[in-house]
């Protein structure tokens, strides 16, 4: 049915709003999935770390697996940072998706550091545990110019987001005439 691609650094809140976000469109009765990088980071796609050669094929496969779903009559969110603007855009072209912005100032992800990634990140050069190519920090984030929708977390709570994804995938449903 419609293919959302969210992009954004970890811990903006990409997986919070999608899990939201299926829980309205389940109380409509519109099938929704998640395909979430945390999640198959751990299965299908194991095999790729973090190099922007396994991060681009991580977002192919993805891609896949959700436009597999939209074919199924479903609303497939892929949930993960999607930090490349080609292949943002190989993905809006081959399947039609929509790119979301889930924006959060990084001043604020590394305060909260849920995952404590950041912290990692930060610590001096010679640490053994120090994490050298983390999104945003010290790795490449393309910032999505042109996204059809951006939600900022670090102003909005989460509820307030949510409402807003499942808005604008009720009107792109609407406009599909599906
Ligand atoms: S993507 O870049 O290929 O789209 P994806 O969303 O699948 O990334 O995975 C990101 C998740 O992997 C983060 O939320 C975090 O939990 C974990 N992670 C571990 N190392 C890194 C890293 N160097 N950069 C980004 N995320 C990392």
């Amino acid at each position: 049915m419609l293919l959302i691609q969210l992009t954004g650094l970890s811990g903006a809140g990409k997986t919070s709003i999608a899990f939201r976000v299926q829980q309205m469109l389940l109380q409509r009765e519109i099938a929704a999935e998640i395909i979430d990088g945390d999640m198959y980071r751990k299965s299908i796609c194991k095999d790729l770390g973090f190099s922007p050669a396994d991060r681009r094929e991580n977002i192919r496969r993805l891609g896949a697996i959700a436009q597999a779903l939209v074919l199924k009559n479903t609303i497939a969110i892929i949930a993960a940072i999607n930090p490349f603007d080609d292949v943002r855009k190989e993905l809006k072209e081959k399947y039609d998706a929509r790119t979301v912005w889930i924006h959060c100032a990084l001043d604020i992800l590394v305060e909260r550091d849920t995952k404590g990634l950041y912290r990692k990140a930060l610590l001096p050069g010679d640490h053994p545990d120090k994490i050298r190519n983390l999104t945003g920090l010290n790795d490449i984030y393309e910032i999505p110019i042109g996204a059809d929708l951006v939600i900022y977390t670090h102003t909005e709570d989460l509820e307030t987001s949510a409402v807003r994804l499942f808005s604008f995938i009720l009107d792109n449903i609407l406009e599909a005439g599906s």
